[in-house]
C-alpha cells in the first residue's frame, strides 16, 4: 500500500496529528467531549506515572475514563492511594501490561498500632486478587498468659493515644497459634511479598525483626479491569473509559463513545502509524 494512493486519508491524519500536538480548539477537530477528557494521564510524583484506564481520579481524570474502584488520589503530586472500603493504601507501583501493583497498608506504615483499629487486610476480591508471592504475616498484639513470652519477632508499638503495646508476629499463619488467639487483644493479618531472589530479601529482614520496612515495601496484587476489550479499543485508536450510566466498559472515540471499539479505526496501517503518539505509553 503506498501512501500517494491515500492522499484524503494522509491529510486528515495530519490535521489529527496536528489536533493532537498543538490542541487546537477541540470544536475545530470536532472531537468527542469525553474523548478529550480522557485524553491525559495519570501522573503523580517520580513513581506513578502516565496511567489510564482503569485508573482514574486527581482531578485529571473523571471516573468514566476509569472503572469504579480504581481511582486514585495524589498527595501534593508525591505518592498516591488507593481505597478498598475505608482502607487505604500506597500505591507504590503499577504495571499495566501485567495488570499488577505493589500497594501497601497506610495505616501500619508509620507504627503497627496505628490507631489502635487495626482490621485485616480486605481486598475486594472481584476486581484484585493476591499476587502469587504474597504471604501473610500474623501480627498478635498484647497477649496473655504463655502467648506472652513467645520468644520470637517481638515488637512494640505506641498508639495513637501514647499506650505502648507489645506484640509478636509470625510468617504465614501458624494454626495452633491462631486458635489461641482469644488472649491476645488483637491479631490481624497483614499481606506480604515474599522475595527471596531479590537485593531485598524480605524473609530474611523479617526473621531479623524487621517487619515494619518489610510491610512498607508493600504486596502484589493482580487486577481484572477489561484488559482484552480495552486492547482491542486501544488498536483501533480509542482511549478506553467506562459508560457513565452503566459503568460498563466503553470505547471512546473521536466521534463518539462506542461499545467496543472505534469504526474508523480499522484497517488503516497508516492511522494507526500515524496515531501511535495516542497510545498510552506506559503499555510499551
Ligand atoms: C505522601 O505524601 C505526603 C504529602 O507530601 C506526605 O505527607 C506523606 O508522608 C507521604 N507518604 C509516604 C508514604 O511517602
Ligand atoms: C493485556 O493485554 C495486552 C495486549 O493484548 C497483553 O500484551 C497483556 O499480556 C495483557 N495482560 C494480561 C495480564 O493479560
Ligand atoms: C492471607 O490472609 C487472607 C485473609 O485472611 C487470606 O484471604 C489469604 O488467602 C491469605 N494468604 C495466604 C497466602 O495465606
Ligand atoms: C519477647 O517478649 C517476651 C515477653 O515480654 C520475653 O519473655 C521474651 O524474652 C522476648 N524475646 C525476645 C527475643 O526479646
Ligand atoms: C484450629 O481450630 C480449627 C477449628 O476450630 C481446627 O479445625 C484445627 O484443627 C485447629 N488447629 C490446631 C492446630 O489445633
Ligand atoms: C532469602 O532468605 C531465604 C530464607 O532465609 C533464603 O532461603 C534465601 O536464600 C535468601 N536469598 C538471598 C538472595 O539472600
Ligand atoms: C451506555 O449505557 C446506556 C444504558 O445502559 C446504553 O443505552 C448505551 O448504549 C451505552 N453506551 C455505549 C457506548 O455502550
Ligand atoms: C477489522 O476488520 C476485520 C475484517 O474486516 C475484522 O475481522 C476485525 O474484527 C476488525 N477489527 C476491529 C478492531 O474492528
Amino acid at each position: 500500500m503506498s501512501i500517494r494512493f491515500f492522499p484524503s486519508l494522509v491529510l486528515y491524519s495530519v490535521i489529527t496529528m496536528l489536533c493532537i500536538l498543538i490542541a487546537i480548539p477541540s470544536s475545530y477537530c470536532d472531537e468527542d467531549e469525553l474523548y478529550a477528557a480522557c485524553n491525559r494521564p495519570y501522573t503523580c510524583g517520580q513513581q506513578i506515572r502516565d496511567m489510564w484506564y482503569p485508573f482514574w481520579g486527581n482531578n485529571i481524570r473523571p471516573q468514566y475514563c476509569g472503572r469504579q474502584g480504581f481511582e486514585l488520589k495524589c498527595n501534593d503530586n508525591q505518592n498516591s492511594t488507593i481505597l478498598f472500603g475505608d482502607q487505604s493504601f500506597q500505591v507504590l507501583n503499577i504495571n499495566m501490561l501485567a495488570q499488577k501493583m505493589i500497594i501497601a497498608r497506610n495505616d501500619l506504615l508509620d507504627s503497627l498500632c496505628s490507631a489502635g483499629m487495626l482490621e485485616e487486610t480486605i481486598i475486594n476480591h472481584n476486581l484484585f486478587s493476591y499476587g502469587p508471592n504474597v504471604r501473610n504475616i500474623s501480627l498478635f498484639f498484647a497477649c496473655s498468659g504463655e502467648l506472652s513470652s513467645l520468644g520470637q519477632n517481638n515488637f512494640s508499638c505506641t498508639t495513637i493515644r501514647g499506650d505502648t503495646i507489645s506484640g509478636f508476629y509470625i510468617i504465614n499463619g501458624d494454626s495452633l497459634l491462631q486458635n489461641r488467639s482469644n488472649s491476645c487483644k488483637k491479631v490481624i493479618k497483614v499481606p506480604f511479598l515474599k522475595t527471596d531472589d531479590l537485593p531485598v530479601n524480605n524473609t530474611n529482614d523479617l526473621l531479623a525483626g524487621r517487619v515494619t520496612e518489610v510491610l512498607k515495601r508493600g504486596f502484589e496484587v493482580e487486577y481484572r479491569a477489561d484488559n482484552a476489550s480495552c486492547s482491542n479499543c486501544l488498536s483501533s485508536l480509542g482511549i478506553c473509559g467506562s459508560n457513565q450510566s452503566s459503568e460498563q466498559f466503553v470505547c471512546l472515540c473521536r466521534d463518539q463513545p462506542h461499545t467496543r471499539t472505534c469504526p474508523s479505526g480499522n484497517g488503516s496501517n497508516l492511522k494507526l502509524k500515524l496515531g501511535i503518539g495516542n497510545i498510552p505509553t506506559s503499555l510499551f
